[in-house]
């Protein structure tokens, strides 16, 4: 079924990222301050209001469904969250609503959570990774623990699941670590992606001195490794390339540089219920204010709808390194989990 939720560009809304909470147990600094203050937990949509929201959006047509957060697993209850929408997927023997039910995740709780994962149809996950040095690796999540994060990535690998690292690519601060990642990459079977830092709200660092156009490392990575275009999507942003030494690919986000708004085929379930139809803009509509004042679901899908009809042409990101401007959403990334 092709979704039936269309903007005003013709573009198909197939995939929804939901976020479960605000909170995490790192504040990494291209997406949180050093003090956050989150939500209190009433304004955050209990997992029936989640699933009853996500349930509309499946019969609309959305087929790919990502769990995002701030961290998704810190959620109490969240292993029998996953248990329920792995319901909605594809089984051998039915037909079921949902292609793919996945996450995106800092793999702190991932060795207590991957064999659950599984069980319940998760079949890859995405997990941030920006460097395999302990002392950096601190300093870039003012919080977590190497040590930690690599153990959650092995049992994820253990479990069976495929697994995309994602890195967000800093200027001076992990761009002499890319090859490293690549060979890791290689060795425990999973991809690398690449990301280009997007301004979103203030986190009390300066993100114009650390951007980092992925244009120029790809041509630098290609001086090392043999790099094979590849034309597989996973109907996100990555462009993707094979790495011809380990079998792995590398992908590469690049949002500031090559935008892809023009294929966007997305929009975003905050922890609140605000539907966000673009990650840079704030153009949205609370679909929890139309669910705790008893409408039904006619009138979700009819806000839902009212939404995706406004859903901006692009993003409207701007990091100029020369000027040192910067500008974007005040939200923060961890409202929507990216
Ligand atoms: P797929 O499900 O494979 O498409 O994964 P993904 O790349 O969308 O998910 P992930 O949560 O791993 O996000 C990786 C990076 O891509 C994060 O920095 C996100 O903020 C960014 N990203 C995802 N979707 C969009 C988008 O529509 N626009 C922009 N600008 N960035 C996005
Ligand atoms: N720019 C780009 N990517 C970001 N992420 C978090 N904040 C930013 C940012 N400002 C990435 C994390 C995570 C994913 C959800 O978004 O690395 O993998
Ligand atoms: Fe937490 Fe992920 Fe944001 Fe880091 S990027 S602070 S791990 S939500």
């Amino acid at each position: 079924m092709v979704s039936s939720l269309t903007d005003r560009d013709g573009r198909h809304i197939s995939y929804l990222r939901v976020s479960v909470t605000d909170r995490c147990d790192m504040r990494c600094v291209y997406c949180m301050s050093e003090n956050m203050r989150f939500l209190p937990r009433e304004d955050v949509l209990s997992f029936e209001e989640l699933l009853r929201l996500s349930r509309v959006f499946i019969r609309q047509g959305v087929r790919r469904l990502r769990i995002t957060g701030g961290e998704p697993l810190v959620r109490r209850d969240i292993g029998e969250f996953f248990t329920e929408l792995g319901q909605w997927l594809h089984h051998s023997d039915q037909q079921g609503m949902l292609d793919e039910l996945t996450l995106t995740t800092n793999g702190t709780l991932l060795a207590d959570y991957a064999e659950l994962l599984y069980k319940a149809g998760v079949r890859r996950v995405n997990v941030s990774l920006d460097t395999l040095d302990d002392v950096r690796f601190r300093q870039i999540t003012r919080r977590g623990h190497l040590a930690t994060t690599l153990n959650g990535i092995r049992a994820a690998r253990a479990a069976g699941l495929a697994v995309r690292i994602n890195t967000v690519a800093m200027a001076g601060v992990n761009d002499d670590e890319f090859d490293a990642l690549l060979s890791w990459c290689g060795e425990i079977g999973a991809d690398l992606c690449l990301i280009e830092t997007m301004p979103m709200g203030e986190t009390g660092e300066d993100r114009t001195a650390s951007y980092l156009p992925l244009s120029r490392v790809q041509e630098q990575l290609r001086t090392r490794w043999s790099l094979t275009p590849l034309s597989d999507r996973t109907g996100g942003p990555a462009r993707y390339m094979r790495v011809e030494k380990t079998g792995q690919r590398i992908g590469f986000i690049t949002p500031m540089s090559h935008n892809f708004c023009s294929s966007c085929n997305r929009v975003r379930l905050s922890c609140t219920g605000r539907l966000y139809t673009c990650l840079g803009q704030e153009d949205g509509i609370d679909l929890r204010e139309i669910m705790r004042s008893g409408g039904d679901d006619a009138a979700i899908l009819t806000g839902i709808e009212e939404a995706i009809s406004r859903k901006p042409t692009g993003h409207t990101f701007l990091l100029d390194e020369k000027m040192g401007r910067v500008s974007g959403p005040a939200r923060h990334m961890s409202v929507t989990g990216g």
